[in-house]
């Protein structure tokens, strides 16, 4: 299997320091584009070439160059070797350009032969499969649309072993995070875990996987975790060095948001979730201090908002977000009011922070009032 993760036609000078400033730089500067797509295709050519009958070839870009690069590969691997195009999604801070985020990147999967090697991955069912979908066998009817067979006594038909849905072209894997132990500070830097599956899919243990542009050696690592055979090229000398850095000893980050799902990031409840929209608030998830940020600034600064918790004591949570406002130089901060019974003895409020009572306290409070206020006058007579 031949993985390869070229420069992509940025036309940048891809350039990064490490932890101990050390810096690692590639050109992708082109004079044109014919001369990057012909560079590209004399290494299709020979990757064609080195690649056995069984094996496949994976070639990572974005989209600065993805439509072409996928003409050379039904040039060289012809059409009917095209297997998938694979695509990477993960999750990005915004950026200031106007338009669409960036959001994924491809891989184009493509094989010798028809006769290629490959290792289905079977994922969950999404929550949404229903009981039947998992249980029961399907049959398609003369027009092939799929529905649930039954019997000659109209009983349903229960379906053989299922290992689960087989893993889809799209594939989400957060992006290395700064502080991850598995980052090098090279520039463009994948993850193991995405050259971990196309290993996975498309080699046994033994087999031997090359990567003609290793730069960190993101592959290599991959291919030794998974006791197969590499070879990884690089022009970048330096890039060379810190391949044999890492696999020297390697380490993979196991990412976090891939273990428990995304909702372990959710902390709020539905309450606090209703209380912070009716406001029209980014929501903060996993802070003590602060739970949302008013979409407006004031005085040129953020506004943070915090929901009093029903084990906090009024105390105890003036003091957590007026210590976050700080730090996130707020200009002022809010504070929803949930709870009488633990208002402990009188604190100062800060002045930059305004205090409002939640709908509930408000309500009771004021059908308190208006019950005084009638018995009162049931007194007068
Ligand atoms: C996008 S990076 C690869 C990053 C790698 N996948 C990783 O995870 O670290 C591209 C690499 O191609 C290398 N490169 C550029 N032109 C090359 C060439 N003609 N021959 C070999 N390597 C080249 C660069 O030095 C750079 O390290």
């Amino acid at each position: 299997m031949v993985y390869l993760d070229p420069p992509f036609f940025s036309q940048k000078i891809q350039c990064m320091k490490d932890s101990n400033g050390i810096e690692y730089r590639f050109s992708d500067i082109w004079e044109t584009r014919g001369e990057y797509i012909e560079y590209i295709r004399i290494r299709i050519e020979e990757i064609k070439r080195v690649l056995k009958e069984t094996g496949s070839v994976f070639l990572h870009c974005d989209d600065s160059a993805s439509h072409y690069l996928r003409m050379i590969l039904d040039d060289e691997f012809g059409e009917n070797n095209f297997r998938s195009e694979i695509i990477w999604v993960y999750k990005r801070w915004s950026n200031a350009k106007k338009g669409l985020l960036p959001g994924h990147q491809t891989i184009f999967f493509y094989s010798k032969t028809s006769n290629f090697k490959f290792n289905t991955i079977y994922k969950e069912y999404s929550p949404t499969t229903n009981i039947d979908q998992i249980l029961q066998e399907r049959v398609r009817n003369s027009e092939g649309k799929a529905s649930y067979k039954y019997d000659k006594k109209g009983n349903v038909v229960i379906a053989k072993e299922k290992k689960g849905v087989p893993m889809s072209d799209v594939w989400e894997i957060p992006f290395l995070n700064p502080k991850a132990k598995e980052r090098t500070g090279y520039p463009t830097q994948k993850p193991i875990e995405l050259l971990e599956k196309i290993i996975q899919i498309s080699t046994d243990e033994g087999n031997l996987v090359l990567d003609p542009f290793c730069g960190s050696g993101t592959t290599l690592v991959a291919a030794k975790m998974l006791n197969r055979d590499f070879i990884g090229v690089d022009k970048n000398p330096s890039a060379i060095e810190l391949c044999n850095r890492r696999l020297a000893e390697p380490t993979k980050t196991v990412s976090r948001l891939l273990q428990v799902g995304v909702d372990a990031y959710r902390t709020k409840t539905d309450e606090e979730l209703a209380i912070l929209n009716m406001l029209g608030c980014d929501v903060v998830q996993r802070n003590k201090g602060i739970d949302g940020f008013l979409k407006k600034f004031y005085l040129g600064a953020p506004v943070a908002v915090k929901i009093q918790k029903s084990y906090e004591s009024f105390s105890e949570a003036i003091n957590l977000l007026n210590n976050a406002g700080k730090k996130k130089k707020c200009s002022f901060t809010v504070m929803i009011r949930t709870s009488e019974g633990l208002v402990d003895s009188e604190i100062p409020i800060p002045s930059n922070m305004i205090v409002i009572d939640g709908l509930d306290l408000q309500l009771n409070a004021s059908l308190l009032k208006a019950s005084n206020n009638y018995n009162k006058r049931l007194m007068r007579g």
